[in-house]
């Protein structure tokens, strides 16, 4: 059995990693989130889910809500997104957990080249130097994280990415679907050695541009 813990657990991408990770029928789930409404799931399975409302700022909420699992999955979002990252760290380090999963963004190392990258820190502005606040928390810790910075996040019905290794390496790309980030988290679960210590963009190939098509 493994255990999962996903922080933000009806987040976007969340859901859609969640859906992967039980078709392993050896997956076990503990859904950590602010609004259990929001997950709008029709059927929990009560066998190899659980469900735990709190708030991933606060350890005395975090840190028992995660005692157990095996490895921790952070699909997390926000303004106090540091405060959450030094919470995780700390309430992984009092359970003992070693693996976390920190979905962040491009651009937080000013990693992205050339045009696109002036458009996405325009854009971006100080969401990304508070990004980079919360990854420099996980990468500081001694946790065996992988950190996952996506480029911008379609809902497309399509798993189609390569991988960036490296927070220096040139990110590729302008966009990735969702689905692909959440095939790669469970890629990871799967192998769990799998870019441990890694910190790794994620993009759909050939969406090289000055911005997303879209806009
Ligand atoms: N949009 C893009 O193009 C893009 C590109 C790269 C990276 N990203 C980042 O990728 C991450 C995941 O994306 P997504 O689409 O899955 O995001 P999402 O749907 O906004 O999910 C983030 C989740 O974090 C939860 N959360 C926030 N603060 C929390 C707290 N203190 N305690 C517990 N849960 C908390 C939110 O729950 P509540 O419902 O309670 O607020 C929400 O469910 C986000 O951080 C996003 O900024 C986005």
């Amino acid at each position: 059995m493994t255990k999962i813990a996903v922080l933000g657990a009806s987040g976007q991408i969340a859901k859609l990693a969640e859906n992967l990770f039980l078709e392993d029928k050896n997956n076990e789930l503990i859904l950590f989130l602010r609004h259990p409404n929001k997950l709008d799931k029709k059927d929990i399975d009560d066998q190899r889910e659980r469900i735990v409302v709190g708030d991933a700022s606060k350890l005395d909420e975090l840190a028992p809500a995660i005692k157990g699992a095996d490895i921790v999955y952070a699909n997390l979002a926000g303004s106090n997104i540091e405060d959450q990252a030094k919470t995780v760290v700390k309430a992984m380090d009092e359970d003992g957990i070693k693996r976390l999963i920190w979905i962040s963004s491009l651009g937080v190392y000013d990693e992205v080249p050339g045009k696109f990258g002036e458009w996405n820190k325009n854009i971006l502005g100080s969401y990304l130097t508070t990004y980079r606040a919360a990854a420099d928390q996980i990468t500081a810790s001694d946790l065996d994280y992988t950190i996952i910075r996506p480029a911008w996040l379609t809902n497309k019905d399509e798993v189609d990415y390569e991988i960036t290794e490296g927070a220096t390496t040139p990110f590729k790309g302008t966009e990735v679907s969702r689905l692909s980030v959440a095939s790669y988290v469970n890629e990871i679960v799967k192998d769990q050695s799998k870019d441990s210590r890694g910190n790794v963009g994620l993009n759909k190939p050939n969406t090289d541009g000055d911005k997303p098509a879209w806009y």
